[in-house]
């Protein structure tokens, strides 16, 4: 803060404080008429329409007390906390230390109710209830934005429920992708094939899906597919975990399957980005959201 601002602020609250004591004091001050009506009540001696008369009811002094009390309260404030420009306050509290001390004490809180926990292999934590319901609220907070609160996957983002992995289904494999992230490299070809080229390839593509296509297109297209793709999805399609490149004859698609979805990612090419939760939420809840994601596969539901 410039020293500017610091005295701009320190001025315009330490004036306004001042000056609001004063109005009180000043009004509390000021004479006012009076008189007695006929009812015996006090009057400030106005009277309108002949009959109507203003009684003198003062504020109560419980208010004015109040109101005296809440100046005092604020200039102690002002004293012991940060309030006044660049002043810290004498007690020398800040917010940030005050979030890092609650972040330390979480931490502890975290460690003694999960440590012994997360040391199990992954397979067994998949099984503690205690640690699946902590995984599910890991899950909401920080994946479902981009997998969707159901785990079901959104276009770009691959389900997580449906036991098939396109980097692998082992504990380890999922606990890799989680903790330390998944960069997927798809090139796109547009410069090697032509816009029919890429149709026809893109044709073979459906039929490794086990769709009925024109056969001839298909036939063609596969001949690009030998040569530019099998490298990474496989000669028979089938894909390749260590590359993150899918399974092609799944019929399962991240980037969706109509022939112009299949187009566009043969032209261009696809970079799916898994954020790695290494430095995000560390080890331990990273274990946590692991055994909850494998849970989520423990029944080996279809595809
Ligand atoms: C260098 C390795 C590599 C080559 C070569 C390659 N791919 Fe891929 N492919 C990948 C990877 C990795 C992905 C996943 C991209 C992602 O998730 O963002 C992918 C994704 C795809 C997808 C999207 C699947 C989905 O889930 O939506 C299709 C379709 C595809 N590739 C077809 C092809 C075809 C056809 C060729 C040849 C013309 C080809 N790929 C060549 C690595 C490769
Ligand atoms: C910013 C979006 C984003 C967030 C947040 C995110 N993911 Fe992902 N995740 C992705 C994308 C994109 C992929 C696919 C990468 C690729 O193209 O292969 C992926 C892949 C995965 C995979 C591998 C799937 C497979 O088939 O092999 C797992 C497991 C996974 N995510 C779990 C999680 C968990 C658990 C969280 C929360 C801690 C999370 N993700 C948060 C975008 C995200």
């Amino acid at each position: 803060m410039s020293a500017f601002w610091h005295w701009f602020i320190v001025i315009i609250t330490l004036a306004f404080t001042a000056a609001m004591v004063w109005l009180f004091i000043a009004t509390g001050k000021a004479k006012v008429p009076s008189g007695t009506n006929s009812e015996g009540k006090e009057t400030t001696g106005h009277v309108w329409d002949e009959d109507l008369e203003e009684l003198n009811n003062p504020m109560p002094r419980w208010w004015l007390w109040l109101f005296y009390g809440s100046v005092i309260f604020s200039l102690i404030y002002l004293v012991l906390y940060p309030g006044l420009g660049r002043f810290e306050g004498v007690l020398g509290w800040s917010s940030q230390g005050q979030y890092e001390q609650e972040r330390a004490a979480a931490d502890a809180a975290f460690e003694d109710r999960f440590g012994e926990l997360v040391a199990l292999p992954l397979e067994e934590l998949a099984l503690q209830p205690q640690a699946l319901e902590a995984g599910r609220n890991l899950y909401r907070t920080n994946c479902s934005t981009c997998h969707g609160s159901d785990a079901r996957g959104a276009r770009g983002y691959p389900n997580l429920t449906n036991n098939h992995w396109i980097w692998g289904g082992e504990p380890e494999q999922v606990w890799t992708s989680i903790y330390e992230g998944r960069i997927a490299a798809m090139p796109g070809f547009e410069g090697a094939l032509d816009e029919q080229e890429i149709t026809r390839t893109a044709v073979f593509v459906q039929q490794l899906a086990g769709q009925s296509v024109d056969s001839e297109m298909a036939t063609a297209g596969r001949r690009h597919y030998d040569l530019l793709c099998a490298a990474c999805h496989g000669p028979d399609g089938t894909g390749n975990p260590w590359l993150g490149a899918p399974d092609l004859t799944a019929g399962i698609y991240t980037y969706g399957s109509s022939i112009d979805d299949l187009r566009y990612t043969i032209r261009n090419g696809r970079n799916g980005v898994m954020p790695a939760q290494r430095d995000l939420l560390g080890e331990a809840r990273s274990r946590l959201v692991t055994a909850y994601v494998l849970s989520l596969n423990a029944n080996g539901s279809d595809g």
